[in-house]
């Protein structure tokens, strides 16, 4: 028995199939396949290191079925043909011969094609994403009888190519808006034939698509399904629609249930962001493991062992199924199974290096924590030619993975910290709807700690600097502050100087200047108190401009929810005793403000950089005193100098 983590370290069956633990690596489209949707050497060598990261499962990103509509994405694994079957045969055998059981999810996209037009779907209502761009080209074709049994026929071939190809298991694909739930859910399925109306008919094509599919593979071999809880969308699928299907693939020997929830319209329940409770979904899960024998898998922002351990000791599902957590580390399970969850680096749900920085952009797959994701080979960490002395200038997310990086790779390293190690990610992380944050900077703390790197804490000069080989630079920024009459009031603060505690906490009107991410997060935060009143003033004609999608989704939901006023297009021109004066377009208008936060952005501190590069020493610039940028830019950017040293 696994002292740290029994539950989520003892073996449990999928039909016949033993799994060594309750960890699934749930299925997540790369992008790293070829164009045709071929496997490449990149895709199976990202997976690789999953299954050394001893992952019971590994549910192989979704496949599209046939060579018409089902093809979701660029680069997507395609299983329409048989040809497929040497790429596919090369991961399920890389997979396998590491420990790991190989399964894979079948596909077709339905309405959600970001490919864009032509799609299909059950009924011709259009994915209101694909609307905005291509208006009228986006709704979809209602798919015909002849085209419904052609596609039972598709997934079934899939299924038995996925088994040819060496794949212990079989996924198909039943939930988040793609075509399987066009048809589950009401809010997508307005068919008046045998298959929409009744929950019975809405469920036919998915009853039929796995009846194929098992006839195909035969008895013995297990078929597990991937349900929504419900689709979060008004007049949409329930958990009792999901209660219904649960129970009824399990009566045509369905082998386990994969419970998430959303759809790409509703994406927040799906990809939870950090402003969400972790676990949004689990409570799906326990609500179908109460109704069926099979195992059923949570999933959904289960980023912590002790948690995902929780949840399953507490009999609320039979496996958890991870998949961004997985992303940031494909270590995750061999660390905490060796009782180290220190070492995990942390997922902390920001969505900005899978999805807005990969998918959303057509790319490939990136990570915030995990600079590697998609480049194993090419940004590993190898030992250093010549070993040095590195003095990294700063210890916020930059820095320390600077340092920490620099340290693995055998250099000696010091780090000057002025002030707290973590820099900007304290103040980022002071909202308790950002915590995630704090999992990233207990993680980038603990490595330097424990890498031997040695920590000053002093604000170094160049004087100081002057018996090192190399310097990393990651002296961050200054915020901006507002040049115009008043801004030197006593109820005037930088935002930043509020997200802490001890901060100030204001009541009454708060006026925020600047609704970027800080100037939004500072409003909401606010508007949460009782007692305020907060207005946002933005110079551009949006806010939250470089959010990202979900926090633009969240944020939005809040600052209607809480009443806070927006003013876009408006330049602040003088701060007085009657408030914020502002100029939008041709007039003028006075916001009263007990209080007024600037959010006005950030100047990168470049001094010291500049110094060092005049004096020819060895020197690198990286993260926020580079170009004031995101988690994401400090990471990369750190991790990148510290190989380069
Ligand atoms: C980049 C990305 C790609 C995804 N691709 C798929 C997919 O191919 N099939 C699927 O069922 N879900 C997909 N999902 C959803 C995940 O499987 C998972 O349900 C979701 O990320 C929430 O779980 P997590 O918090 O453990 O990441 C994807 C999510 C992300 C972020
Ligand atoms: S980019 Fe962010 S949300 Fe996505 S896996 Fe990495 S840390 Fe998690």
């Amino acid at each position: 028995m696994n002292p740290y983590f029994p539950t989520l370290f003892s073996p449990c069956k999928i039909g016949n199939v033993t799994i060594k633990n309750r960890i699934c690596k749930a299925p997540q489209t790369t992008g790293l396949s070829h164009m045709d949707g071929s496997v490449s050497s990149r895709l199976v060598r990202c997976y690789e290191d999953l299954a050394r990261g001893e992952v019971g499962m590994i549910i192989v990103e979704y496949a599209f079925v046939d060579r018409k509509y089902s093809k979701s994405a660029s680069n997507q694994l395609g299983i329409c043909d048989d040809e497929y079957i040497v790429g596919l045969g090369w991961l399920a055998d890389t997979i396998k011969n590491l420990g790991s059981v190989p399964c894979i999810q079948i596909e077709h996209c339905g309405r959600q094609r970001f490919l864009g037009p032509p799609m299909k779907s059950a009924s011709p209502n259009p994915w209101p994403l694909m609307y905005e761009r291509y208006g009228r080209a986006a709704i979809p074709e209602e798919l015909t009888i002849d085209e419904i049994h052609q596609l039972v026929e598709d997934f079934g071939r899939a299924a038995l190519r996925a088994k040819t190809a060496g794949f212990q298991v079989v996924e198909i694909h039943g939930a988040h808006g793609y075509l399987i739930t066009n048809f589950l859910s009401p809010f997508t399925n307005q068919r008046r034939d045998w298959y929409g109306g009744s929950r019975e008919n809405r469920f036919r094509f998915l009853e039929q698509v796995f009846t194929r599919c098992k006839e195909y593979v035969g008895e013995d071999f297990p078929i597990i399904v991937r349900l929504s809880g419900t689709d979060y969308e008004p007049g949409g699928m329930t958990i009792d629609d999901t209660i219904y299907y649960a129970q009824r693939l399990e009566q045509l020997g369905c082998a386990a249930i994969d419970v998430s929830g959303g759809d790409h319209h509703q994406m927040i329940h799906q990809v939870t962001p950090m402003q969400l409770d972790r676990g949004h979904n689990v409570w799906a899960a326990e609500a179908i493991k109460k109704v069926v024998k099979i195992p059923v898998f949570a999933t959904g922002s289960i980023t912590q062992p002790d948690f995902a351990e929780e949840i399953l000791a507490s009999g609320k599902a039979d496996f958890i199924s991870m998949g961004r957590p997985l992303l940031a580390d494909p270590y995750w399970a061999k660390k905490a199974q060796e009782g180290h969850p220190e070492d995990i680096s942390p997922c902390i749900r920001c969505n900005e290096g899978c999805l807005d920085r990969g998918n959303h952009l057509g790319k490939s797959i990136n990570c915030t924590m995990n600079p590697t994701l998609g480049f194993e080979d090419a940004l590993a960490i190898r030992p250093a030619d010549k070993v040095r002395k590195v003095a990294v200038v700063g210890g916020g997310p930059a820095g320390l993975k600077a340092a920490d990086t620099a340290a693995l790779r055998g250099h000696e390293v010091t780090l000057f910290e002025k002030r707290a190690l973590g820099g900007w990610l304290h103040e980022a992380s002071y909202p308790d709807f950002k915590a995630d944050i704090r999992d990233a900077l207990r993680y980038l703390v603990t490595q330097v700690n424990k890498h031997g790197v040695t920590v000053v804490e002093k604000e170094a000069t160049a004087a100081d600097l002057a018996g090192f080989d190399a310097v990393i630079v990651a002296t961050g920024t200054t915020p901006a502050g507002l040049p115009v009459p008043g801004a030197d009031r006593p109820n005037v603060t930088l935002a930043v100087d509020a997200l802490k505690e001890g901060g100030v906490r204001p009541t009454g009107q708060v006026v925020v200047v600047g609704g970027g991410l800080i100037g939004v997060e500072t409003a909401v935060l606010f508007s949460r108190q009782p007692d305020t009143q907060v207005t946002i003033l933005e110079m551009l004609p949006q806010i939250m401009n470089g959010c990202s999608d979900c926090d633009k989704i969240v944020y939005g939901g809040w600052i209607q929810e809480n009443g806070v006023q927006v003013f876009t297009s408006s330049k602040v021109v003088s701060i007085g005793e009657e408030g914020v004066t502002f100029e939008q377009r041709s007039r003028r208008g006075t916001v009263p403000a007990d209080h007024v936060f600037l959010a006005t952005g950030m100047k990168p501190n470049q001094a010291l950089y500049e110094e060092l590069l005049a004096q020819g020493v060895m020197v690198y610039n990286v993260g926020d005193s580079q170009a004031p940028g995101k988690i994401y830019d400090a990471v990369h950017s750190g991790y990148k100098a510290g190989l380069k040293v």
